[in-house]
């Protein structure tokens, strides 16, 4: 077995979505409720759905994924425009108690493109880059973080698709943000770049009307946006809003994420686009790191 062959199993792409943590662990991609709770006791142990967690964790104790939706008393859901905080951190490390028994791990996390400043790069580091002691469901996990890539949401997307110099539009719908990212030679271009303050879920009224949020994204892109731009649509609504923004920007299509194993291309889920853009970025930075 070759050195990079082995070494793949401690790269790790987590995206902590404000409404789903996707995981993208090699060709192995797993999905859960990025709720985080308070804990209780619970007389009749309930299984609310398959990623229920109770953990601990540094003398914290709480719930998890459904069960934290279902059973908190006092709010499970941050939502918001940074993942700079505890609920993304206690995201990140369920995903990897999740994911794998790996003791030296590599990482690629997310943030919204608007907020990813070098400071705040470096406090996300700061709460992951160390050893962690997780206890999840009664079982203890303990594993080193060495090094961690903080990736621009939308961004980390253009990573997922073969590389072409032309000018890219990507559209990262998501449920507390809406990504939108200019994309020329493989570049971001900031000044035609941003992070709406809307989502799927931000809505006191419920889950956005696909043909509501498309005109929004249109109105919020059309000062610096061409109509017959190259537009790429990624997240978990991809499927349903592209139909409405192809309305107006003719050449609209929805990503197909491919994410670049040492067996071939495997292809995920449009809401995988962001995660398997940055597990591709990570494999390219850490691959000639990592030891056997
Ligand atoms: N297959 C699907 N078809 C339609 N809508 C979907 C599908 N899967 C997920 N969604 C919707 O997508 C939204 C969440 O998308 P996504 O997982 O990309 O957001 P997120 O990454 O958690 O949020 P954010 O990017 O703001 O952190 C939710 O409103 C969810 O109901
Ligand atoms: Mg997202």
């Amino acid at each position: 077995m070759t050195a990079s062959f082995n070494g793949l199993n401690q790269i790790i792409a987590i995206d902590a979505g404000n409404n789903e943590v996707k995981v993208c662990y090699g060709s192995k991609l797993d999905k859960f409720c990025s709720a985080i709770s308070d804990w209780h006791k619970r007389p009749q142990q309930e299984q609310h759905g398959s990623d229920d967690m109770e953990w601990e964790y540094q003398g914290m104790k709480g719930f998890g994924g459904t069960l934290a939706k279902i059973e908190s008393e006092f709010g499970s859901h941050m939502y918001g425009g940074s993942k700079n905080h505890f609920d993304a951190t206690m995201r990140i490390l369920l995903a990897i108690h999740r994911n794998t028994n790996e003791k030296e791990l590599y990482l690629a996390v997310g943030n919204p493109y608007d907020t990813l400043t070098k400071e705040e790069a470096t406090d996300i580091k700061k709460a992951l880059i160390r050893t962690h002691e997780l206890i999840v469901n009664g079982l203890l996990k303990k594993f080193t973080i060495k090094d961690v890539i903080v990736a621009a949401e939308g961004a980390a997307a253009f990573q997922a698709i073969p590389y072409t110099s032309d000018l890219v539009r990507i559209i990262d719908v998501g449920s507390g943000t809406v990504n939108l990212i200019s994309i020329l030679r493989g570049r971001i271009v900031d000044i035609e770049s941003f992070t709406t303050d809307y989502g799927m879920l931000t809505s006191k009224y419920g889950e956005a009307n696909p043909f509501a949020i498309a005109r929004g994204i249109i109105g919020d892109t059309s000062k610096k946006w061409k109509k017959e731009d190259k537009v790429k649509v990624v997240g978990g609504p991809a499927e349903i809003i592209a139909p409405f923004i192809k309305n107006h920007y003719k050449n609209t299509e929805i990503i197909t994420p491919q994410i670049w194993t040492h067996d071939g291309i495997k292809f995920a889920p449009p809401i995988f686009g962001n995660v398997v853009g940055m597990y591709n970025m990570a494999v390219k930075k850490f691959s000639d790191l990592v030891q056997v």
